[in-house]
């Protein structure tokens, strides 16, 4: 491999390498948005999963909504047994959900303007499993602890700096609001992310909806342009690179 060429990260979801010149860009952040029940957490999920299973990437998801019990009894549907993963220590699953009681650290003791608790807690994990991918779904459940939109875009800024520094791939997953607009916590995320990469599931009639994928942004990538189909199969997330979807 000749020195400019980019190293590509496997993304584990068939059909999307093809659309980003073979995977993601190497220690990149990408941020995967997209409105609820897209897709966003078993695409992550998925690339986590994959990494551990068929490129010998160990990874670290940490999930701040999901409790990880439901995670993994959601990916076993599609053949999915994060449980042996973590056991086999290729996987770690983080769990910062709300639902979570009994814990040494809670994200109650994040000081609110500062989320050291929470990267340190990360890199330990990966320094762990020589971890080279890391997701975080979702760090937007955390924005209501700013009171500043400079510190809240500093601090997540910060975070992912030091993930990345690691030489890990690192996804973040974002909702977005039904009535988007203006400026967001989405905004910060895209604008802190070298790459964005949309869901979509999208009204085609009166009775159906039909979802598709989008590479809004990849820095140092020539992506397709164009709005994919995209489908969650038995075996997870699937795209069609060549199927332009139909709502467009
Ligand atoms: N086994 C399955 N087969 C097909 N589709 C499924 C299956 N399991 C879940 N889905 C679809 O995936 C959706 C959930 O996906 P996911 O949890 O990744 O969404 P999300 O974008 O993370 O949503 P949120 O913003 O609420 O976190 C469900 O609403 C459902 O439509
Ligand atoms: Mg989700």
């Amino acid at each position: 491999m000749s020195d400019h060429v980019i190293d590509r990260v496997k993304t584990g979801i068939p059909g999307l390498d093809e659309l980003i010149e073979g995977g993601f860009p190497r220690g990149d952040t990408i941020l995967i948005a997209g409105k609820a029940g897209t897709g966003k957490s078993i695409l992550a999920t998925q690339f986590i999963y994959k990494g551990a299973t068929d490129y010998n990437e160990p990874g670290v998801f940490v999930t701040l909504e999901e409790p990880p019990h439901l995670i993994k009894r959601n990916m076993i549907q599609f053949g999915m047994d994060l449980e042996n993963l973590v056991k086999d220590k290729k996987i770690a699953l983080v769990d910062l959900s709300p639902s979570k009681t009994v814990t040494p650290v809670t994200i109650g003791e994040y000081p609110s303007f500062d989320l050291s608790g929470l990267e340190a807690i990360i890199l330990n994990h990966v320094k762990k499993l020589n971890a080279k991918r890391v997701v975080l779904d979702t760090l937007s459940i955390m924005a209501y602890r700013f009171k500043s939109r400079d510190i809240l875009r500093e601090e997540f800024f910060k975070l992912t700096a030091s993930i990345t520094r690691t030489g890990c791939t690192l996804l973040l997953t974002s909702e977005i609001p039904a009535h988007h607009q203006g400026l967001g916590v989405f905004d910060i995320e895209a604008f802190l992310a070298s790459g964005v990469i949309v869901l979509y599931n999208e009204k085609i009639s009166d009775t159906s909806r039909s979802r598709s994928i989008e590479v809004l942004k990849l820095r140092g990538s020539k992506h397709s342009s164009r709005i994919h189909s995209m489908r969650i199969t038995d075996e997870g997330i699937r795209v069609w690179p060549g199927e332009i979807s139909p709502g467009y």
